[in-house]
């Protein structure tokens, strides 16, 4: 989409739903390199992308990893058809991502990063939690989450990411943005994977 209607693209969805939209504008390149920029060094694994929007992380998405690396989720119908008429060839699934895991559930690709420009503060805290762990849920031990917030401090708070099992670093800040944003990425912790370890184990001795 061209600026202007990507422009008009984003307020009508956000006259439409203000609250998931999150933003007066959609997010700038920048920020969008920046999300890129946080996926681990060498990174080669395929990418689910929450909240596409307007497509401007997407694109972005695109240049680095192209479409067969690459799974845009929309919950807004209007906003699908919308990157469809950009790139016809993206795949997409027109999804609320708090059911990501069940939606994904029989799929045989395996996703090894999450990038979300979902506006995680405006979320009740069990559907952020719900969200975050069903991306978690589809992500193999080593997988990581990266999100933006316009918040000073995690959108995942320490009580939350002590429950879930996961630690948080903040990987860049992005002046050029309206509002300015930082990116985070969420990696599982080594104690949640020494549990799981155990608990294999544990499975394993006892058959
Ligand atoms: C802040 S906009 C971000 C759009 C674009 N990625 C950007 O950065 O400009 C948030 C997007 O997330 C979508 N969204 C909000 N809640 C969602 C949910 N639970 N599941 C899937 N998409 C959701 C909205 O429809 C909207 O397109």
């Amino acid at each position: 989409m061209k600026n202007y209607s990507t422009l008009v693209a984003h307020w009508r969805a956000w006259l439409r739903n203000p609250r998931a939209i999150g933003s007066v504008a959609p997010s700038s390149a920048r920020l969008a390199l920046a999300m890129v920029a946080a996926l681990p060094a060498d990174f080669s694994g395929n990418i689910i992308e929450l909240g596409g929007g307007t497509g401007t992380i997407t694109r972005e998405l695109l240049n680095a990893v192209g479409h067969a690396r690459l799974l845009v989720v929309e919950r807004d119908p209007k906003l699908i058809d919308g990157l469809l008429s950009t790139w016809p060839e993206l795949n997409t699934l027109h999804a609320d991502a708090a059911l990501l895991n069940k939606h994904l559930g029989d799929s045989t690709k395996a996703y090894h990063a999450v990038i979300s420009g979902l506006p995680l503060l405006n979320m009740a805290l069990p559907v952020r939690e719900a969200i975050i762990q069903a991306c978690f849920a589809v992500l193999p031990d080593n997988g990581v989450l990266i999100q933006f917030t316009y918040g000073i401090h995690s959108p995942v708070s320490a009580v939350s990411m002590a429950r879930l099992g996961l630690q948080a670093e903040r990987c860049g800040r992005v002046w050029n943005n309206l509002p300015p944003a930082q990116v985070w990425r969420y990696t599982r912790t080594s104690t949640h994977q020494v549990r799981k370890t155990k608990l294999i184990t544990a499975e394993t001795s006892s058959r």
